[in-house]
């Protein structure tokens, strides 16, 4: 079968090649899966330079999410051969069978395309634990989303406009703005750049962002720091910008705010039966079509190093899918 390779570790991909490999052989407690679509996330173009919190040793299969049908499961499962799935692993999604442990896959919602599944699962569930599961998003509050041309970013407007928040979209990119009020539909597209509190103040009336969503860290998290409301929540997503941003702690003590870390899929491990209510929220939005991933392109297998790259070079609105042939 075809697989994406991570040879060695490399700044430009260099280690990286599209090769035929053996099938992988299904374990006990996984789930053989034919994969149809797989999206790409900025934890997989970390990996291939050993940049992510979690390092595999090469050689090994990238790709950590997919949505595809299963080909062979364990009897007690809950998955038979034929369903509809999506979900993934830490690695092995960008090839075209996968073997995914049982607990990583969940079935897909009635409605969505092999493309919009593989879109939407990793993104929703991290908005949704970060914005619901542990900010408590309530209607009418003020969130504020940073990278919100990303993955997680778009999907974080997404979710909380459906689930009735005022949202303000922040980028670092003027030339994304339209896109990003076309595709998220916030109530406001922000330039986080410099000083953007005087921005956030004067959409929210004076009274800053109940909730302000991070996955960029570096400068945004610290001008982010004065623009969360008295009692409200930072969260702590991710670092695109390279830069882990530190916090003396009389801020939020004096601000009367809380800094909160985010890592949806530990969480979603560690307290399965939550993780398991966030994915069942997260469907019962989809089949409703109150939320739907953006997907910027959707490219064959064969031309992945277009997508990692415009992912390297911040060009993208929305995710990159990759649809197998056959
Ligand atoms: N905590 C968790 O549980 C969790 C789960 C999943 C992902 N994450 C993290 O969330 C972050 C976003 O992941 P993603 O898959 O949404 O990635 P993505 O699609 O590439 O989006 C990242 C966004 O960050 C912004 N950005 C700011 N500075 C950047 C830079 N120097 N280079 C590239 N992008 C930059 C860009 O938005 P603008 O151009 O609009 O500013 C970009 O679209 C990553 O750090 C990832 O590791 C965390």
């Amino acid at each position: 079968m075809k697989a994406l390779r991570v040879n060695r570790l490399s700044d430009d991909l260099s280690g990286v090649a599209l090769e035929d490999i053996a099938e992988p052989e299904r374990a006990p407690g996984e789930v053989l899966v034919r994969v149809r679509a797989a999206s790409l996330n900025y934890p997989d173009l970390l990996m291939t330079r050993g940049e992510y919190q979690f390092k595999p040793e090469p050689p090994f299969t990238s790709g950590l999410e997919l949505a595809g049908e299963v080909i062979a499961a364990d009897p007690d499962s809950g998955f038979t051969p034929g369903d509809r799935v999506m979900g993934g692993n830490k690695t092995g999604a960008f090839a075209e069978v996968a073997s995914i442990p049982a607990r990583g896959l969940s079935p897909m919602p009635d409605g969505l395309s092999f493309a919009q599944a593989a879109a939407m699962g990793a993104a929703y569930s991290t908005a949704y634990t970060g914005l619901v599961e542990l900010c408590g998003l309530r209607d009418g509050q003020w969130v504020l989303v940073h990278g919100a041309s990303g993955g997680v970013g778009l999907a974080a407007c997404d979710l909380a406009r459906a689930l009735g928040a005022r949202v303000i979209a922040a980028t670092g990119v003027e030339a994304k703005r339209e896109a990003i009020a076309v595709q998220a539909k916030p109530d406001h597209v922000i330039l986080a750049e410099g000083r953007f509190r005087e921005a956030v103040s004067d959409l929210t009336g004076g009274a800053l962002a109940e909730i302000v969503f991070d996955p960029v860290g570096g400068d945004v998290f610290d001008e982010s720091t004065r623009c969360v409301a008295f009692g409200g929540k930072l969260v702590v997503v991710g670092f695109t910008s390279g830069r882990i941003a530190e916090i003396a702690t009389n801020i939020p003590l004096i601000k009367g705010f809380s800094v909160v870390g985010l890592r949806a899929g530990e969480y979603a491990r560690r307290f399965p039966q939550r993780g398991a209510a966030i994915n069942a929220a997260v469907r019962d939005l989809a089949e409703a079509g109150r939320i739907s991933p953006a997907i910027d392109r959707v490219l064959s297998l064969e031309n992945w190093r277009e997508g990692f790259e415009a992912m390297a070079r911040r060009e993208l609105v929305g995710k990159v899918v990759f649809e197998m042939a056959g």
